[in-house]
């Protein structure tokens, strides 16, 4: 009973492995994230050179109008000290109707909304985009090789090819990461875009994967949390299932040994 179980699990998993690499488009490359498996942990330094990539160059079409600008300040986020908040905030105006004229945001206003209407807001791009790898992606990918969403993100912006062309007065850009190979965003970033004050290396990969982690956190600022609660939870189970094996025995040992005498 128990081999014939195994057996089917392992042949379930090797179908799954098989379409995983099925799926791969050979498109995205899977990026080691700080953040991923049980014990990932959002890379704070990272965080800040992201955010200050989106600040610098991204922040001129996408929004992020889903994030309080507070929580850069927090742990295990960005966690920029306090003060930073809040002229960071106040570099941005909002629109307050009470007063009926613009004013500084502050730590409790969110981040704005996208300038360009054709550009999504990114507040929640990581994830609307997990698991999206290739435009056959089944998830399975996913389960595999990490979460997607960030590494679809560098592929975008490590995928443009240099080939442009123009449909009905809108210049596309190849890109062999968008689904359908042209996108309507020209190239943001091209390496050596921003300076870091950490020196830490602006070559475009890295400068990507700053940025691809600084919108995971975005999306999912509480993701090491939930990870931590969930190997929590399996190790638990696990060994809940162990103890109910073992009392299960015990529980009808008397009744098996009596069968057996009989
Ligand atoms: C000049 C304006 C502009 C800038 C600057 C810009 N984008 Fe975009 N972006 C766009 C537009 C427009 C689209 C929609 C493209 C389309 O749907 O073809 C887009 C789409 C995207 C998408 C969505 C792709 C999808 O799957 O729908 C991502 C991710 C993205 N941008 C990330 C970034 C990042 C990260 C930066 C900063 C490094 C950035 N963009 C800078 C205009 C811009």
């Amino acid at each position: 009973m128990f081999k014939k179980l195994a057996i089917t699990a392992v042949a379930a998993l090797t179908l799954m492995a098989g379409g995983a690499l099925a799926s791969e488009g050979g498109k995205m490359h899977d990026v080691d994230f700080s953040f991923e498996g049980p014990f990932g942990k959002f890379d704070q330094m990272q965080l800040q050179r992201g955010l200050q990539i989106y600040t610098e160059v991204c922040s001129a079409c996408h929004g992020l109008k889903f994030v309080p600008i507070r929580t850069i300040g927090d742990e295990g986020g960005p966690a920029l000290p306090e003060d930073q908040v809040r002229a960071y905030a106040a570099q941005m105006d909002i629109y307050d109707p009470e007063l009926e004229d613009d004013r500084p945001r502050t730590p409790a206003d969110h981040f704005p909304a996208s300038g360009d209407p054709n550009a999504p807001d990114l507040s929640l791009m990581a994830k609307a985009r997990a698991g999206f790898h290739g435009p056959y992606g089944s998830g399975m990918s996913q389960l595999f090789n990490g979460i997607g969403g960030p590494e679809y993100i560098v592929a975008i912006l490590t995928g443009y090819t240099g080939n442009e062309k123009e449909e009905a007065g809108t210049t596309y850009y190849e890109n062999t990461a968008f689904p359908g190979g042209w996108i309507a965003m020209s190239p943001p970033l091209a390496g050596e875009d921003v300076e870091f004050a950490d020196g830490h290396s602006n070559e475009l990969h890295h400068e990507s994967e700053d940025v691809a982690s600084f919108l995971m956190w975005t999306a999912e600022p509480k993701m090491m949390a939930r990870q931590h609660t969930g190997f929590v939870a399996v190790l638990f189970l696990t060994i809940l299932s162990v103890l109910l094996y073992l009392t299960n025995k015990r529980i009808w040992a008397p009744v098996k040994k009596k069968a057996k005498e009989a």
